[in-house]
């Protein structure tokens, strides 16, 4: 039986809408990762996620907002939902913390700990704050960092310097719902014996040398630090109950419940999917099986101190293989995408701009792997731009546009390779070695540099082999040069699928390959001979570039939605036509000889177009954005059998083509260089 991996995105807290600072740490590359195993053809693979419902983050914002913790998540958990789905990250399956087989896995999990002698009560001092009459949990209390002097640490954890925190560790502490200084009573707690993994974690750490090395020596140097024993309950009514006659009123700290997530999402999973309720077994009882979780480096901690200590002491478990945890994306301007610090640009307003593939192209080339990442707009545009547009799009649209426009879009049939073909294809195979060598590491930003050099290759090919020349005087050339482009954009709609999954999938429609019959990731250089003779179905601009400058709100967490949400409507598409009904339009470049204003409308001039030896009066409304001096001479292209119609009196013999600027206003357009007029436009 293959192997398996079983791939994990941190659950996100079910306390507010996701942003690109959440997707660039875990959510991207877990998605890229998912999608290239499940190509390569190898193991088997399943990603898992869902929402963390429990925990003083939820409790704390759904107060301030006045409603039940129950209302909040579930808001929040349909939106993150709907945010991931629309943005591609395709899981398995995507559970919550709050259903009821969670509560009973971890309850299971907690007591399998307890009777082992793992978890042990304490009387112990805990902070009160006197003016609300209550034992603070955690995240109840800020305070400065013991460590590194942060002054809003919270009672859990620095977000500065990332360390776990007790609440009475920080100094000048603070109730943060009144701001009272909370003052220390007595109480009972369960305590997990993290100290008593010290030595088994070193040594487990010690080996994984294949990890990044920010992971591994953060995790190491804790260690060094030393590891205390932590208290694992709460006093709160909202997350899992303590399953304890003993311990009412408490619930299990959430960072204690929520990694056990990932098991009972498995057996939800297993479940729903399968009608099987011992399939997640299968997963986690296998010690064979790899088990990678993605995070944010704020959560490193957690994945590997903590949740390994907590299945070395439960024990039937396999413990994790890989945690490939990314560091922070950094908004220009200093500070990291972060909802509570108020950078953020939501993932909903993000997809309202631009299609996801532009935000994963963007984000992935600048993923935080290894150090913090800066990203701004300017970067997102240039991105798509210089790379999407300018390489990949240029490539996609040479090699098929040159099908549509010298074959008909018909597939030239297999040809012999000419000594140039033999050159590309050995260099695709050295590329396609390097892209996923890279993705099996973690190297997302080297694999998608990787595709995009295919993409240079197939337009230098493009360029060397000049078939718009060859076309009339060697057109078998011209067809071994077309068809072996084919080729070339098969392997890179393949290679390039786990980064722009929308946008792959329609140059698979556009070729005919069905993507349950996809090659192996590893071997999608080997061409394939059964596209030769296949017809192209009609092909669309896929990367359009970005207007500069473009700008998106960043909103605080306060600031309303409806501050940020961006006033234009997304792009809405026409229905499809043929290439045939296309031909029905004749547009030809014509040249203005003369410009005046329309005697009768403000908006509106009258022009004199020679459009080839004939001279047309056309009527455009374009008066706002030019003066008719500035026109003479100037070339555009004219829709000339257009029914001729009178405008406010005048006749109009045709229509000139102009783009529009978001306010609406007219933008003519230009030949690339000076025509006979007349020339056509297709
Ligand atoms: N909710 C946490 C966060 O957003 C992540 C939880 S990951 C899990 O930082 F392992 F605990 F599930
Ligand atoms: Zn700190």
């Amino acid at each position: 039986m293959a192997r398996k991996v079983l791939i994990t995105s941190a659950l996100p807290y079910a306390n507010g809408p996701l942003h690109l600072g959440h997707l660039a740490g875990a959510y991207l590359p877990a998605d890229i990762y998912t999608r290239f195993k499940r190509l390569q053809k190898k193991e088997e693979v399943i990603h898992i996620c869902g929402t963390d419902e429990h925990g003083a983050a939820i409790t704390i914002r759904a107060e301030r907002e006045g409603i039940p913790p129950k209302s909040l998540v579930d808001r929040y958990h349909k939106i993150i939902r709907k945010d991931f789905e629309d943005f591609g990250i395709a899981f398995d399956h995507f559970s919550r913390t709050s259903r009821p087989i969670h509560h009973e896995t971890s309850q299971k999990f907690f007591l399998n700990l307890y009777e082992k002698g793992d978890i042990i009560p304490r009387t112990v001092t805990q902070l009160y704050c006197p003016r609300d009459q209550l034992f603070l949990p955690d995240r109840y209390v800020e305070g400065t960092c013991p460590y590194c002097g942060y002054d809003q640490a919270r009672g859990d954890q620095c977000e500065q310097c990332g360390r776990w925190l007790e609440p009475f560790q920080l100094k000048a502490p603070r109730c943060v719902i009144c701001g009272t200084r909370p003052e220390p009573r007595e109480t009972t707690h369960y305590y997990f014996r993290l100290s008593a993994y010290a030595e088994p974690l070193r040594k487990w750490l010690q080996e994984k040398t294949h990890w990044r090395a920010s992971v591994r020596n953060t995790a190491l140097g804790w260690i060094q630090e030393g590891l205390k024993d932590r208290p694992i309950t709460r006093d709160l009514s909202w997350g899992v109950p303590v399953p304890l006659p003993e311990a009412r009123g408490k619930v299990l700290y959430v960072w204690f419940d929520a990694p056990i997530g990932y098991v009972s999402a498995t057996r939800e999973w297993g479940m729903e999917h399968h009608g099987d309720p011992d399939l997640w077994k299968t997963w986690w009882l296998d010690k064979e099986t790899r088990l990678v979780h993605f995070i944010g480096k704020d959560n490193i901690v957690f994945h590997a101190i903590v949740w390994p200590a907590m299945l070395m002491a439960h024990g039937d478990y396999v413990l994790p293989s890989d945690i490939p945890a990314n560091q922070f994306l950094v908004f220009r301007g200093g500070e990291k995408f972060s909802t509570s610090r108020g950078t953020a640009i939501w993932l909903r307003d993000a997809l309202e701009q631009f299609p996801a593939d532009f935000w994963r192209y963007a984000l992935a080339a600048n993923l935080p792997e290894t150090k913090d990442a800066e990203f701004d707009l300017e970067e997102l545009r240039r991105r798509v731009n210089h790379e999407l547009a300018d390489t990949l799009g240029n490539f996609v649209q040479r090699s098929l546009g040159f099908l549509h426009r010298f074959r008909e879009g018909r597939i030239p049939p297999p040809a012999e390779w000419g000594g140039e073909e033999v050159a590309l294809l050995r260099r695709l195979e050295e590329l396609g070695g390097k892209i996923e060598a890279a993705l099996e590491e973690f190297r997302f930003r080297d694999a998608l540099h990787g595709v995009m050099e295919v993409a240079r290759e197939g337009n230098r090919y493009l360029d060397r082999k000049e078939p718009w020349r060859t076309r009339k005087t060697e057109p078998g050339e011209t067809d071994r040069t077309l068809y072996t482009a084919v080729q070339v954009l098969r392997a890179i709609s393949v290679w390039m699928h786990p980064f722009l999954p929308h946008t792959t999938a329609e140059i698979w429609d556009w070729l005919g390959m069905d993507p349950h019959k996809l090659p192996p990731y590893g071997e999608a250089s080997i061409p394939d001979p059964s596209l030769g003779g296949r017809t192209l179905k009609p092909i669309r601009v896929l990367y359009p570039k970005v207007e500069a400058p473009v700008d998106i709100a960043t909103g605080s967490e306060k600031a309303s939605r409806e501050t940020t949400v961006m006033e234009e409507e997304t792009m809405e598409h026409k229905p499809q036509i043929t290439i045939e009904d296309f031909a029905r339009l004749e547009i030809r470049i014509g040249t203005i000889q003369e410009a005046s204003r329309h005697p009768n409308a403000d908006r509106l001039l009258v022009l004199k177009v020679d459009i080839g030896g004939e001279i047309r009066q056309l009527v455009a409304g374009i008066a706002r954005q030019y003066a008719p001096e500035e026109l003479v001479g100037k070339q555009v292209p004219v829709l000339v059998n257009l029914k001729p119609a009178r405008l406010r009196g005048v006749e109009s013999q045709g229509m000139i083509l102009a783009a529009t600027d978001p306010e609406g206003g007219a933008v003519l357009l230009h030949p690339d260089r000076v025509l006979p007029p007349g020339s056509e436009v297709r």
